[in-house]
């Protein structure tokens, strides 16, 4: 299943956190121009900080908490309900810290995006930042990616890099790479939805012509 060409693309973002990659979404997506609309934003935690932030910008949002149902499958048959009533054309994962069952994921295949804050394929999973510094990388990033079953491994749409500098902690480290994603979501989830770059057969297939590209490099380089 793929993103067909055509009006906006009716966009569900998924968070369980702070959610400034959803809000840099949001606010990309509120240029006319931008090929996609933020519809709703779901989490699985009713906390979530990102939530009363989407709520005060008159987003619609939901939350699904884990410990309110009695299995993984009836949660995610809950979020699976709610999506089939929303109808979005992309779902964006956006610190969403809950694994998708293949189930799940089949049901849209080729519309789920997700960030992570490392240039995969190296250092997928937790403690990413803490990871590449123990490595002695110079060099940082995140990826945007198409959610296949497997963590943190479907194929690439967009990554930025980020240097490393003497002295950084997970912590700056993690700053640094956040500033570059708040870019990158967007200029991936533009090329999803103008269908510049669909999964094809386990890949992502660039239509893309002229300089339209998914890399972006920190002017800090
Ligand atoms: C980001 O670093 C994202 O890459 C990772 O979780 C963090 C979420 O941050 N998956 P926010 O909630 O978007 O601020």
């Amino acid at each position: 299943m793929s993103v067909t060409a055509g009006a906006k693309k009716r966009v569900v973002v998924f968070i369980s956190g702070g959610g400034s990659n959803m809000l840099s979404l949001v606010s990309t997506a509120t240029d006319p121009d931008f090929p996609a609309e933020i519809i709703a934003v779901i989490s699985d935690k009713a906390e979530a900080g990102g939530l009363a932030k989407a709520a005060a910008l008159g987003i619609a949002t939901s939350s699904f908490v884990r410990r309110d149902f009695q299995s993984k499958e009836a949660h995610e048959a809950a979020i699976l309900a709610e999506l089939d009533r929303l109808q979005p054309d992309i779902i964006c994962l956006a610190g969403y810290m809950r694994l998708l069952s293949a189930a799940f994921i089949q049901r849209h295949e080729g519309r789920i995006l997700n960030i992570h804050p490392s240039l995969l394929p190296l250092f997928p999973g937790l403690n990413t930042h803490q990871r590449a510094l123990e490595a002695g990388m110079k060099l940082a990033g995140c990826s945007v990616h198409f959610v296949t079953e497997a963590m943190d491994d479907g194929p690439i749409i967009a990554q930025a890099a980020v240097p490393i500098l003497a002295g950084d902690t997970p912590e700056t480290l993690a700053a640094r790479v956040l500033t570059v994603e708040h870019k990158t979501y967007p200029l991936a989830l533009r090329l999803v939805a103008e269908g510049q770059v669909e999964m094809k057969e386990g890949r992502a297939v660039s239509h893309a012509v002229g300089e339209a590209s998914g890399t972006l490099i920190s002017p800090a380089i």
